[in-house]
């Protein structure tokens, strides 16, 4: 048995919700009432989701630049670029590895047309302050809740809380199409010229649709522990490990929508699973000399993507071994900055001076909290992290 660091299961019900599903519409229209927001869109990812909600900011204003983590999913860059929009990045904070707002706000000027808070790992952002800022700088507010469909704060869905925000349904994320996404705002003016920019969405292809179907099959089978015990080697070659280059620009279709719409109805239970994983191995972790565990900020009620933790960096790749050897499957994400990820030169990007995401980079481990993984390989990979660290620190 081999526990992948990610994973939704996928049921019979999903692939038959899929196969019988005719459009996209009713996953809209519940979309909507989940996140108690006004309009909602479908794509078939994430980043063409964010690309939308550029494109149109920007055809009604002549700001040109937006700042992003420096920290966070290195694809978010290529939605920005291809927008002719120019990345500025602001640092992170390592209290709550998410964006720092004095950072950000810190960026800020004229020229900001957009600020794009990650809720990273399904652990909300805190948006008061960050909100003001763009407020006062005229600047819009465009949250990634990418990992967080379903977490909230303050009582409020994320995603749905800034001008504009987008979700993904990769097969990393809280419920999953293989790939997918989708925007939200309450600004019918913004929703409208959004809808206007989805025009050009690529329709899917036929051919493409039956690989969808195909690779939802695969993924249902290959996320079981047991099978991914016996197929890992094999999919090792499948793990998109180097940077994109591109982001699919497709139409979102009613088998993925399908699949969503049944997940959804068994989100309560999905989210539950999560958080009461990370939970757990947050209490086997926490306490302990030379690891850093993330604050909640007040209000927010998190869907744990993943237990994101600090250990020293030149004991990483020991407790990333400690956790495999008990059989799960811990990871180091990105091992880079978005601007190292694209080799940026620091004058194109307001400079590389992000020290606090260079050592979250650095220092990162993920342990999965999906629910797939067993509570005793959870309990033993934890265990065997935390004692990697004391060792290495002589505790
Ligand atoms: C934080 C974050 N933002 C954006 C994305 C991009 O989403 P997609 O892969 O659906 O384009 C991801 C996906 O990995 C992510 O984790």
């Amino acid at each position: 048995m081999r526990v992948p660091s990610a994973g939704v299961p996928i049921t019979a019900a999903d692939l038959f919700r899929g196969l019988t599903e005719r459009d996209t519409v009713r996953l809209r229209d519940e979309f909507v009432r989940f996140l108690d927001v006004s309009h909602v869109g479908l794509t078939g990812t994430g980043c063409a989701a964010f690309f939308l909600i550029l494109r149109a900011l920007a055809a009604r204003s002549d700001r040109t630049e937006v700042v992003l983590p420096a920290y966070t999913a290195p694809v978010v860059l290529l939605p920005v670029q291809q927008a002719g929009l120019r990345p500025v990045f602001a640092d992170v904070s390592l209290d709550t590895f998410n964006l720092d707002p004095a950072s950000a706000a810190d960026r800020l000027g004229r020229n900001t047309l957009a600020v794009m808070p990650a809720h990273m790992f399904g652990i909300p952002c805190e948006l008061e302050e960050l909100g003001r800022a763009c407020e006062a700088a005229g600047a819009a507010l465009v949250e990634d809740a990418a990992s967080a469909f379903g977490a909230k704060l303050n009582g409020r869905a994320v995603g749905a809380i800034g001008d504009a925000g987008f979700y993904s349904f990769h097969r990393g994320k809280q419920m999953t199409s293989v790939t997918g996404g989708a925007w939200a705002t309450d600004d019918p003016d913004l929703a409208e010229a959004i809808e206007a920019e989805a025009a050009a969405l690529d329709r899917t292809p036929l051919r493409r649709r039956a690989g969808l179907l195909a690779r939802t099959f695969a993924l249902s089978l290959v996320v079981r522990p047991r099978i991914y015990g016996l197929l890992h080697p094999l999919l090792a070659g499948y793990k998109d490990t180097a940077p994109h280059d591109d982001f699919e620009f497709h139409a979102y279709t009613a088998l993925q929508a399908g699949v969503i719409r049944s997940m959804l109805g068994r989100l309560d239970a999905i989210i539950e699973a999560r958080n009461t994983r990370a939970r757990r191995a947050r209490a086997i972790l926490e306490n302990t000399e030379g690891i850093i565990l993330p604050d909640v900020p007040e209000g927010a009620e998190p869907v744990f993507n993943h237990c994101p933790l600090l250990v020293p960096a030149e004991l990483r790749d020991r407790c990333i071994s400690a956790g495999l050897d008990t059989g799960v499957e811990c990871t180091i994400l990105y091992g880079t900055t978005v601007y190292g990820a694209y080799n940026l030169d620091g004058a194109s990007c307001g400079g590389h001076d992000c020290r606090r995401a260079a050592e979250l980079a650095d220092r990162l481990v993920l342990v999965p909290c999906h629910p797939l993984v067993p509570m005793d390989k959870l309990e033993q990979a934890a265990e065997a992290i935390r004692n990697t660290v004391r060792r290495g620190t002589g505790q």
